[in-house]
Formats: structure tokens, sequence, C-alpha cells
């Protein structure tokens, strides 16, 4: 995505109408893969609700809920007496996530359409939050950080989980420096807001914590290993989600961009093992909570 249209003075509106954009088209997809992204993150996903402190009866705030998988978990773990509002900025990923939710009978599932950075929550309301890769693509995460915080009740606890560094998720810096040579454009800042790998920098997240008002604030790296059968499986779920590559490559003409996906194809090839495809990934679980005393 361009940083230029990243800047305060339209409170990043256009990102996110982008970003609605390209996650309402890519819904379904990322909702065919659930069962992949639920064994890759299922470690983590239990770490981060650990974390926040979702427990029997919590009121918990899932934020950036994509199509409900971790909800799902979450429900299950508040039980019947607890509740979870699982909220995203895409209606047609909340749309999934209702329906999943309904099929697997958690009435203590409400989704709502919500930008994370203007959750519209009643103060105090949360037990707990998780936001499960979604804040890196906020463009401004500490508003985002300060909405869960004024959401949480004091004492309450939150965990997000983001992609650390670009050298340990080498799977998604591959992705991007290859589409961008084929679409002859210049190397971008991993680091820019609104990435994939944008709170991945040592520190910054825990600093974003911190500004928000959370108190006991720390990361902890995890290794989430992406095991599939094969490449192909991998290519079909980046080809299928809202990976940025894809607009990057939207602007080549069908043989340039074919080039381009076989030159990612062959660099992925070095994840293959005699057991299938498994693309390293590392994840920064950062959990602090809201102080009981009003900061
Ligand atoms: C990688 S998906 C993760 C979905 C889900 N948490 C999961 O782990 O399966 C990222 C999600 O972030 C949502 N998102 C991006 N920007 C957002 C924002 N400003 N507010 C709320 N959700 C946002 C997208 O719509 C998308 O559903």
């Amino acid at each position: 995505m361009d940083a230029s249209i990243n800047t305060p003075s339209h409170g990043g509106q256009v990102f996110k109408a982008s970003m609605r954009a390209q996650w309402d088209t890519a819904a379904a997809g990322w909702n065919a893969h659930t069962a992949d992204i639920r064994a890759w993150l299922q470690e983590p996903t239990d770490a981060m609700c650990r974390m926040a402190g979702v427990r029997p009866g919590a009121r918990v705030l899932d934020v950036a809920a994509g199509a409900g998988d971790q909800t799902l978990a979450i429900a299950q773990a508040v039980g019947a007496q607890g509740h979870v509002l699982a909220t995203d900025l895409s209606p047609a990923i909340v749309a999934l996530a209702r329906n999943n939710a309904a099929r697997a009978g958690f009435a203590q599932v409400e989704t709502r359409v919500a930008d994370g950075e203007d959750l519209d929550v009643p103060e105090a309301s949360f037990d707990a939050a998780v936001c499960r890769l979604g804040l890196m693509f906020f463009p401004d995460p500490l508003q985002g950080l300060r909405e869960m915080h004024r959401a949480l009740r004091p004492g309450g606890g939150v965990c997000t989980m983001v992609f650390s560094r670009p050298e340990k998720n080498p799977c998604l810096t591959i992705l991007m420096s290859t589409a961008l040579k084929h679409a002859g454009l210049p190397a971008r800042d991993p680091f820019i807001a609104g990435g994939l790998l944008s709170l991945g920098q040592p520190g910054r997240i825990d600093a974003l914590f911190r500004s928000a008002g959370f108190h006991g604030v720390a990361t902890s790296a995890l290794d989430a290993v992406f095991r599939l059968p094969s490449v192909d499986h991998y290519l079909a779920f980046v080809r299928g989600s809202a990976s940025p590559i894809l607009q990057i490559l939207a602007g080549l003409d069908a043989a340039a961009a074919e080039a381009a996906w076989h030159e990612v194809r062959e660099r992925l090839m070095v994840f293959t093992t005699p057991d299938g495809w498994a693309g390293p990934n590392e994840l920064l679980l950062t959990a602090g909570r809201r102080p009981k005393e009003a900061t």
C-alpha cells in the first residue's frame, strides 16, 4: 500500500477504505483456509487467550476478528455464561464470523462491523481483549490500543499477536521482494504503518502498549511454522488472502504476473521438506493490563 495515503490529515480513511475492500474480496478465501490457519496458529492462539485472561464467564472483545476462528476458541473458553464481541472492519468477513458462530451453536458470540481505531463500545465493559494478526494493519495502532484500553475494565487484560522482524518471516519478505522486483518498484520500508511487518521492529509494540496506558507489558516471540502439504497450498492461501502483493501484481499484465508467481514459487520451494512444506514465521505476543487505578 502507498504510504502517502496514510497521513494523519485524513485519519487513514483512504487507507482503511482500501483495506476494507481488500478484506471484503478476500473474506471467502480466508474462511476457506480456516483449518490450515487453525493448525498454524493453534498454539499461539491458546497462549494469546491465556495471556489476555480469557476464562469461564468472561466478557471478551475480539478486535479484527476476521472469519472468527479465534472467536470460536474464545467462545468455547468463556462458556455459555460468558460473552464475546467479535469486531472487524470488513462487513463480508464479519458476516462469515456470524455464520460460523451460529453454526457452532455459540449464542454467547455477538458480531459487529467496526474499525478497531473507533470501536464504539462502552467504557470499561470487557474483562479481556485480543487481536490476532490484525493490529499491524491499523494505520494508527496506538489509537487501536487506546480503544482496547478504554474498553477494558480496570485490571482487565489484553494480548495481541503480530508478525515479528523481516528476517524471521522469510516467506513474507520473499513474496514482497519478488513482487516489487517484477513490478519494477523499489524496495519498501518493511516497518511502514499498516504493513504486514509494521509492528515487528524490536521494542516498538511494547512502547505502543505503554503509550496506550497498559501496565505489566511483556512480549514473547513464538515460532509458528506454517506446515502445508506443498508450496502450492501456501500459494493458494496467499492468492486467496488479502496479501499486499496481490495489489502490487494487479498492475501487471497476465504474462508478467504469472512470471512473478513462478519466481515466488521457485524461491519458496526452499522450505520444502520430506514431510511437506514448512514456512518459518515468528510471531510476537504482547500482553498488558489496564491498571486498577485510573491513568
Ligand atoms: C489477517 S486477518 C486476521 C483475522 C483473524 N483475527 C484471524 O486471525 O483469523 C486481518 C483482519 O484485520 C482486519 N482489519 C484490518 N484493518 C482493520 C481495522 N482498522 N479495524 C478492524 N479490523 C481491521 C481485516 O478486515 C481482517 O479481517
